[in-house]
């Protein structure tokens, strides 16, 4: 009988890293009207987000950023999980001056999900 429900589990299991992959992906959807991570996809009102984690802040050489976002890069600041998952949370606060108007994301696991999915090119 154990093994009879550990067999209904086995699918459950087996696609569970593809929901948390899913789940970026469709956190990610309502970046995209201003975001792409196709490094050649250009002309989008945000920044180009290819390569995110370990990348300087603000460091698409072709969009202008707001001066409180070139002052992080001057400082070289980075892109790295921890910083995304709390920018994630409340943009605005760790940027005051932001060009970047949405809300944060107040979901843990979906800023866990949607950082997962920006730091791995190959979940897109
Ligand atoms: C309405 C357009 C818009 C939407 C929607 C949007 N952004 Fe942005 N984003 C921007 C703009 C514009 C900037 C540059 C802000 C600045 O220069 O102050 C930016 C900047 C960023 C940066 C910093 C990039 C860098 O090069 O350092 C990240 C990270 C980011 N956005 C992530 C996201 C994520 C994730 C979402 C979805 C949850 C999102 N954005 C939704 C417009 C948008």
């Amino acid at each position: 009988m154990k093994s009879f429900a550990a067999l209904l589990l086995l699918p459950f299991l087996l696609t569970a890293p593809a929901i948390a992959e899913e789940n970026g992906v469709r956190a990610f959807a309502p970046c995209r009207a201003c975001h792409s991570l196709d490094p050649a996809e250009r002309g989008l009102p945000g920044p180009n987000l290819a390569g995110l984690i370990g990348r300087t802040v603000a460091a698409d050489p072709e969009f202008d950023y707001s001066p409180v976002l070139r002052k992080a890069r001057d400082e070289g600041l980075r892109w790295d999980a921890k910083r995304l998952e709390a920018f994630l949370a409340d943009p605005a606060a760790m940027f005051p001056g932001l060009w970047m108007s949405i809300r944060g994301i107040e979901d843990a696991a979906e800023r866990q999900a949607l950082t997962r999915f920006l730091g791995d090119p190959a979940s897109r």
